[in-house]
């Protein structure tokens, strides 16, 4: 079980002089600790998750570094977006995969890919995708960097953060501010999502508290569709049990953005609970009724629905479009709703058995779930990363 002390929102902003952890991320040394004694005792499923993990932690790994990504735009020469997720992908797996084992190995191949990318990339650019490239990959360059940052093997953890802060850092907060020059209400839910994650984590990774605080301040109170309240906007009473189900953002428009939400609504609350602020827990929890609605639909059951309308979309009922398509994302959020708070989470653990029984035994990761970016957009191996029980 959790161990990291839990200090509320307010306490949190009462004492801004509280030290950043580290690793503090996605995972924590006492996660790493978990993690390693269920690996060395070849315990299942954790086993089978690892080797997931293992498989996609190539110490070959070549990176693919630019000095400019672009994403989106007719005038890409190339789209090389690509190269940036599936380096990203390879970094994190490679820095698990040393932190978990030791393998220097593994540490230097994570170490290669992130100084490949600090000392090349200068800018992200593109059509307004550049502002989901800056996002997902932010928050993913991020946290390999934040596993890794203790390997004394590696020299290049400034540098990094040189790099983070100047080329992603500032299109993330752009973009929760600005949003790309639109009304807070054009872009989806998970353009200002991926981008709240990306500004927490390097504001983590860099130690920079304004940059968390924009974050979470954001997430609670921005005028974006990714803060909270606007993500989540319609609280139901489930028939039967009277559980809250919340209706997500992008329920009208297709599932796979739905699930995209809910990955990603998990990244900015577990990243946050490891710095002691608990964003699972904001208005009775209402991260896990926006999980338990989009898993509910996504497992083939029905939901209630509200016609979504804002100044661009009406939706009058929920999209079918990618319905019960597979992404690693439900272990996260059931480990801690119903691991770490032992509240009831039926529909995200029917979707983890789902996403699990679909991985042969464990959620996997980037790569497992086809080469398009859809399936980067979550770094995943969940089973054995945050399973509990
Ligand atoms: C990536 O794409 C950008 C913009 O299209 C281009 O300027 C750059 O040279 C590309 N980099 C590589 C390594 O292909
Ligand atoms: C820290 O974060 C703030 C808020 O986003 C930003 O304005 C500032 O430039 C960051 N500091 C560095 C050194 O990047
Ligand atoms: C900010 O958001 C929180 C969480 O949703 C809510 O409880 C609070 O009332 C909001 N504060 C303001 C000033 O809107």
């Amino acid at each position: 079980m959790k161990t990291t002390p839990i200090i509320t929102t307010t306490l949190l902003h009462a004492t801004h002089a509280l030290a950043i952890v580290h690793p503090g991320l996605l995972h924590t040394n006492d996660d790493f600790d978990r993690i390693r004694n269920n690996v060395n005792s070849g315990t299942e499923p954790y086993l089978t998750g690892w080797n997931k993990l293992a498989a996609r932690a190539n110490s070959d790994y070549t990176p693919r570094a630019a000095e400019v990504v672009c994403r989106g735009a007719s005038w890409c020469d190339p789209e090389n977006y690509s190269d940036l997720y599936r380096d990203a992908a390879a970094a994190y797996a490679n820095a698990i995969y040393w932190k978990v084992t030791g393998e220097t190995a593994n540490g230097d191949a994570a170490a290669a890919i992130l100084d490949a990318w600090s000392s090349m990339l200068t800018t992200v650019t593109g059509s307004s995708d550049k502002f989901l490239a800056s996002g997902l990959y932010g928050y993913q360059m991020a946290n390999a960097a934040e596993v890794l940052r203790d390997y004394d093997g590696w020299a290049g953890l400034d540098s990094m953060i040189n790099m983070m802060q100047s080329v992603f850092l500032p299109m993330n907060s752009d973009f929760l501010v600005n949003h790309n020059g639109a009304g807070p209400d054009h872009y989806w839910a998970n353009w200002d999502l991926c981008n709240i994650a990306s500004l927490h984590a390097i504001g983590v990774l860099s130690d920079n508290q304004t940059a968390i605080d924009e974050a979470i301040d954001y997430f609670l109170n921005g005028s974006g569709m990714g803060a909270l309240n606007n993500a989540i906007w319609t609280i139901f009473e489930e028939d039967g049990t009277g559980k809250p189900l919340g209706q997500i953002q992008e329920a009208g428009r297709d599932q796979g953005h739905s699930l995209l939400d809910i990955a990603l609504l998990g990244v900015v609350a577990q990243q946050s609970y490891n710095q002691g602020n608990d964003l699972f827990a904001v208005d009775d929890n209402r991260i896990l009724a926006g999980a338990e609605y989009v898993f509910k639909y996504n497992t083939g059951n029905d939901v209630p629905y509200t016609p979504y309308s804002n100044s661009e979309y009406s939706q009058p009922v929920i999209s079918s479009g990618s319905r019960g398509g597979i992404r690693p994302i439900a272990e996260l959020l059931l480990a801690h709703y119903s691991g770490v708070k032992g509240l009831d989470a039926g529909w995200t653990g029917k979707y983890r058995d789902m996403t699990v029984d679909a991985g042969d035994g464990a959620e996997g990761g980037g790569g497992d779930y086809g080469s398009s970016s859809g399936g980067y957009d979550q770094l995943g191996f969940g089973t054995v990363l945050y399973r509990l029980d």
